[in-house]
């Protein structure tokens, strides 16, 4: 008989290529597009019906289960006791609406807050990068590398304009010297994303002051099997729980931000 995991990765797989079927599906049809949080915080129908499907096929199938997602029909949680889902149904839903394409379901599953499966899947290139605790990192089924250090001149650093310029949540200066110091800098739109290719080895760092949990989950499961960091902006753990900073990077590279550019 196949374990416990094993099994809960074989309907996370199904799941996640059954809703990126849907989401392309959608491509056909007309998009209800609402606002949130702000004018540029955006969410659709699509957006919700995929979290909604997750939640229905997990709660049938693993009743015990919690689920936290972006979208409302998971669980309210105040403690990270069993095992929980926590599922971005489309991150980069701005992408998804303007671009069709750079969004990507992402989905951590951690049991009493230990990351165990993580997936981002690229719903448009039909990319997915996966991970079981122990087992290294997958894409699309093929074992990725080990992350090997590098110094911050020699890296790409992934990085929104926003936080380059002044703003409210972080003194930019640091970022600023850090964004001309690297070999390059890029940004692409879904957290998700970015945290695979941190993982993949695409990218050697990515920065953000503000994340919440199911932007980061599946992404950080990732990253970490690959042998990378993923902490706070102050080298702290991340809550599961609550919004985070979050810098994800490569090892050297990670060390080098923290210590060269956010504690000076
Ligand atoms: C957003 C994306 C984006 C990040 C935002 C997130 P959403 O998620 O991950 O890259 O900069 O902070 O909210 O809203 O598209 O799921
Ligand atoms: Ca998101
Ligand atoms: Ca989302």
């Amino acid at each position: 008989m196949a374990g416990k995991w094993e099994e809960i990765d074989q309907y996370a797989r199904q799941w996640i290529e059954e809703a990126g079927r849907r989401i392309r599906a959608s491509f056909a049809e007309q998009l209800t597009v609402e606002t949130k949080e702000n004018r540029n915080d955006l969410v659709t129908n699509v957006d919700r019906g995929i979290e909604q499907f997750f939640a229905e096929h997990i709660r049938r199938q693993f009743p015990g289960h919690h689920i936290l997602g972006e979208e409302g029909f998971g669980d309210e949680l105040a403690v990270l006791d069993g095992i929980i889902w926590i599922i971005d149904p489309i991150d980069g839903t701005m992408n998804f609406i303007h671009q069709q394409r750079h969004f990507a379901v992402s989905v951590g599953i951690f049991e009493d807050g230990v990351g165990r499966l993580g997936y981002v899947y690229d719903v448009v290139f039909d990319e997915l990068y996966s991970a079981q605790k122990g087992r290294g990192v997958f894409f699309n089924g093929k074992p990725l590398d080990r992350l090997q250090p590098v110094p911050i001149a020699e890296s790409i650093i992934a990085v929104n304009a926003t936080w380059l310029m002044e703003n409210r949540r972080i003194d930019h200066r640091p970022l600023v010297r850090l964004a001309k110091e690297a070999r390059g800098t890029r940004s692409y739109g879904s957290a998700a994303l970015e945290l695979a290719y941190v993982a993949a080895g695409r990218l050697d760092a990515y920065i953000s002051p503000r994340l919440s949990p199911w932007d980061f989950a599946g992404g950080m499961i990732l990253i970490e099997e690959a042998g990378g960091i993923v902490t706070n902006l102050d080298g702290k753990p991340l809550n599961l729980l609550s919004r985070n900073s979050v810098l994800a990077a490569k090892p050297g590279v990670y060390e080098e931000i923290l210590q060269r550019y956010l504690r000076q």
